[in-house]
């Protein structure tokens, strides 16, 4: 690997398909081309927290994601040399004890809800994009996928998407849309995009 790796940033709403579109692209390419950093493994560590004080935590607020430590990452991986990346547990609501070493790429694809948020990470991106998917399907989706993977019950997801997703949502995730070079509608199912998405890195990649 000898030129700077490209960064890609994939923001969206909960729900929207960052993660399709994300394991889309990354199909494109060989495993030793590109890696994914979300940033949800780097909501802050809360372990010093009793787990009922985590359950009130704002998941959804720019300040529950310690994105110091992503963008020394970030920075890290960018001068060629590998990071130590930490590993969430959705269901404790915390770090979990563990990290996993990861190498640089030649990509590095930053995917999650607030990834747009922070200038300090727009600036450390090439590409920025925003997965854009209704909101009535963002939430059948969550629904689903808390049940099966996280943990939840259907009453707390609910709950948790009318008094917290929702407005975060639509006070910091959807105003990030502008800072987007490419809106991708549907998420991982819209092939054209995707397709665009990968020429486009494989351009990059051959300069
Ligand atoms: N979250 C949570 N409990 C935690 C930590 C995070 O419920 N302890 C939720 C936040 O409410 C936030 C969501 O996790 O809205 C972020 O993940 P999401 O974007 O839904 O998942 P991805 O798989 O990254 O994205 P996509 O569904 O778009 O593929």
């Amino acid at each position: 690997m000898s030129n700077k790796p490209v960064v890609i940033g994939v923001a969206g709403g909960s729900g929207s398909g960052k993660t399709s579109v994300t394991r889309s692209i990354s199909q494109r390419f060989t495993d030793k081309t590109i890696l994914v950093i979300e940033q949800d493994y780097y909501y802050k560590d809360q372990a010093h927290l009793p787990y009922e004080e985590r359950l009130n935590t704002n998941y959804d607020h720019p300040l529950a994601f310690d994105n110091d430590l992503l963008i020394e990452h970030v920075k890290t991986l960018l001068a060629q040399k590998p990071v130590n990346k930490p590993v969430y547990d959705y269901t404790r609501h915390t770090r979990s004890e563990e990290v996993v070493r990861v190498e640089p790429k030649d990509v590095i694809i930053l995917e999650g809800i607030l990834i747009l948020e922070d200038q300090r990470l727009l600036d450390l991106m090439d590409i920025k994009v925003f997965v854009d998917t209704d909101a009535d399907v963002r939430i059948i989706r969550r629904l689903l996928r808390d049940i099966k993977e996280r943990g939840r019950t259907i009453d707390s997801v609910i709950d948790q998407y009318i008094n917290v997703v929702r407005p975060m949502h639509l006070q910091f995730v959807e105003p990030t849309k502008r800072y987007a070079d490419i809106i991708i509608p549907e998420g991982g199912q819209n092939h054209v995009a995707i397709d665009l998405m990968a020429t486009k890195i494989q351009t990059i990649l051959n300069r």
